[in-house]
């Protein structure tokens, strides 16, 4: 099993590189993110309570995450590994996901994390709200997603670095530089279990 945790701020590039490794890696992309909104465009009781947070770019309760992760994963026997994309967000979330993956005899082989600026973090989601109306893509809700990323996201990179699988990666190039730097340090990862 090759299972990556894709890891940035929004905008960082997380969804777009993720396109890229599933593809090249023939692995199942999992953004908890992308679930959330095919919840709330169906308008289930999920969807619903998602929304509440999303809307005010808040983090979903951990509970709710964890449990959606949890089926995911046992509804795909059949994957080769996971890309990991916006899970997990929290130390909490991190550690359910350790705990998941020890049952099933698995673990997180690299974590990588996309580094880019707010500035340019800000001119990404902006410039992409007008290209696919995200409702989220608000310089205000912009603004506190930054914020919770920096509070409550990011020291999930120490948790990762403590077992030496985190690399931090140059997001500020094209798509393509990104996606070979990536694959740099997957490579070495190939056989892990
Ligand atoms: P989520 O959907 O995960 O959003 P996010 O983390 O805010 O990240 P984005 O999807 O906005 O950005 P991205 O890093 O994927 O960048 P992208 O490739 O699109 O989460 C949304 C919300 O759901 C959260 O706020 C929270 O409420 C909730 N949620 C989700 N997961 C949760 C969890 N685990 N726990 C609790 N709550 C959770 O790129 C962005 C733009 O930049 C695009 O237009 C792209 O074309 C462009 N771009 C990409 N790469 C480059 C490049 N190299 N150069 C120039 N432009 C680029
Ligand atoms: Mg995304």
């Amino acid at each position: 099993m090759l299972n990556v945790l894709l890891f940035g701020p929004p905008g960082s590039g997380k969804g777009t590189q993720s396109k890229k490794i599933i593809q090249h890696y023939d692995l199942q992309h999992l953004s908890t993110g992308d679930i959330f909104r095919k919840e709330i465009s169906e308008q289930t009781p999920l969807g619903r309570v998602a929304q509440h947070y999303i809307d005010k770019g808040e983090l979903v309760p951990d509970d709710v995450v964890i449990s959606m992760i949890e089926e995911v994963i046992n509804n795909n026997p059949k994957a080769k590994g996971f890309v990991f994309d916006g899970f997990p967000r929290t130390v909490q979330q991190a550690k359910a996901l350790e705990q998941m993956l020890q049952r099933k005899k698995q673990s997180i082989c690299i974590m990588i994390v996309l580094k880019v600026e707010k500035e340019e973090l800000i001119k990404r989601l902006l410039n992409r709200s007008k290209i696919e109306g995200r409702k989220d893509d608000d310089s205000h809700i912009i603004q506190n997603r930054i914020k919770v990323y920096e509070e409550q996201t990011s020291p999930v990179i120490d948790f990762y670095i403590k077992e030496a699988k985190a690399f931090i990666i140059n997001g500020i190039q094209t798509e393509d530089e990104v996606f070979k730097d990536i694959c740099l340090h997957i490579d070495k990862f190939s056989k892990c279990k």
